[in-house]
């Protein structure tokens, strides 16, 4: 089944733009999970940080205490977002509240938000739409709209609330959900994305209805595909997840920096630079944004260990951004084993991992190539060779190239090309003889 197939088309996608364009986002989860980081008496969390309170299952009066901890005194709202920038990102999304029900701004719902329960009783989204609307940043909020495990009606805390039938979902949308989100959408200028998440037993009338909230209230605000029930403006795949090849439509994809989204002490499973690039490739090689997260610390720091990651990718990108943003997926139906490929109008360009020895050997693309360079090194010259086979209709593109790879990590070398890419969709054997066969090009 194609992914596509598993959202419904909207008419309303001019939203969808700028989006397209970006290809990159900043994700932040920060809330009071950040104090505990990963531990809690003594034991620490398998798996994600920001599920600490799920997974001991703390009770609701015992994690409230957490608040009157949590004290950002470092917390910069402009370094963030430097740092998003500095990055090559585009966009942001912070945890406004997490399915702790903790909310990260300044909320009339309840005392249970940063400003009324904790002891620096700052709101940070402020100073982050500030920052974000001077640097061109877009700001989006993730919301999530379906667990609340700190809100009797809320679902997912099976803990304190054990009983199921006294719990009204209806009744937390209405006391909860829709009022936060009228504050996060009112109170913080131009919000370009609210970012839901894993929807549980949400009906199809009410995602619909937290959609239409939302695009009442600001009608250019996307909303993330978690919002349930196939809603939302695009589709969000699972955490981490890549699909085996280009799909068509709007995607993106979560992804972490280490193995969890919140900071946590003990995890030092950082992905290298050589990783990121690698997976921002391929992410815009299959037509997929890529929104890379950080965690910071409960003093309000964004690890070093990330920051310095981030800024490596910035660096890159700096250079070859031409291949990654307002690109679309490869034209091949299947993978190549030296790298991806993105695309534009009369561009096409190879995102090359493993630098080929002399002659580079591209079969099955159909367009007529006008010329090559290397992005970020103009000076070398890049021959290009097409043929094509009239007897087996193959085309083959030959490129000779210098020995030494012009990136440590990813080189890119952009091909001008006549008309929209076009690419035979026959599996071709490559020129190291492997034939590459996706999952999703087998029939059942
Ligand atoms: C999952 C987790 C959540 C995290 C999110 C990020 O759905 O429940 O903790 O925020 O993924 O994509």
């Amino acid at each position: 089944m194609p992914l596509t197939s598993i959202l419904r088309a909207d008419p309303e996608t001019r939203r969808l733009d700028w989006w397209r364009e970006a290809r990159f986002g900043m994700f932040i989860h920060w809330g009071l999970y950040a104090v505990p980081a990963g531990v809690w008496k003594g034991q620490d969390t398998p798996g994600l940080g920001e599920w600490i309170m799920g997974r001991f299952k703390i009770p609701v009066p015992e994690y409230e205490k957490l608040a009157k901890e949590f004290n950002p005194v470092r917390f910069n709202a402009r370094a963030w977002v430097k740092l998003a920038k500095d990055a090559g990102m585009k966009y942001l999304i912070i945890t406004s509240k997490h399915h702790d029900g903790f909310a990260m701004f300044d909320s009339a719902c309840s005392d249970y938000d940063i400003v009324d329960a904790t002891p620096w009783g700052k709101d940070p989204m402020k100073a982050l739409a500030k920052e974000c609307a001077k640097a061109g940043i877009k700001l989006g909020f993730y919301y999530s709209q379906s667990q609340d495990w700190h809100d009797p009606d809320g679902m997912g805390n099976g803990w304190d609330y054990k009983d199921e039938k006294k719990k009204d979902f209806d009744r937390y949308l209405k006391h909860k959900c829709i009022p936060q989100l009228t504050e996060l959408l009112t109170g913080y200028g131009p919000i370009s994305i609210i970012w839901f998440d894993t929807p549980c037993k949400i009906t199809e009338q009410q995602s619909l209805r937290l959609k239409r909230h939302v695009h009442k209230l600001q009608p250019d605000c996307l909303v993330s595909g978690r919002i349930g029930n196939e809603l939302g403006d695009y589709g969000s795949l699972g955490d981490n997840q890549r699909p085996p090849g280009a799909v068509e439509g709007d995607w993106e994809t979560p992804c972490t920096l280490n193995d969890t989204w919140a900071f946590k002490t003990k995890d030092k499973n950082w992905k290298s630079v050589k990783v990121l690039l690698e997976l921002l490739a391929s992410c815009a090689g299959k037509g997929v944004n890529y929104l890379l997260n950080v965690g910071p610390t409960a003093e309000g720091v964004i690890p070093k260990v990330s920051v310095n990651r981030l800024k490596a990718v910035g660096d890159w990108l700096k250079v070859n951004g031409e291949a990654i943003y307002g690109t679309t997926g490869s034209p091949f139906p299947y993978e190549h084993g030296w790298g991806r490929i993105t695309c534009k109008k009369g561009k096409l360009y190879l995102l090359i991992i493993k630098w080929p020895r002399g002659t580079f050997v591209l079969p099955g693309l159909r367009n007529r190539v006008k010329g090559a360079r290397i992005l970020g090194d103009e000076r070398t010259p890049v021959t290009v060779t097409q043929s094509h086979s009239k007897k087996r209709d193959e085309h083959v593109i030959e490129l000779t190239l210098p020995r030494k790879k012009p990136d440590t990590y990813v080189s890119v070398v952009e091909l001008s090309i006549v008309g929209t890419a076009d690419a035979d969709q026959m599996p071709l054997q490559q020129p190291d003889g492997s034939v590459n066969l996706a999952v999703h090009m087998a029939t059942p």
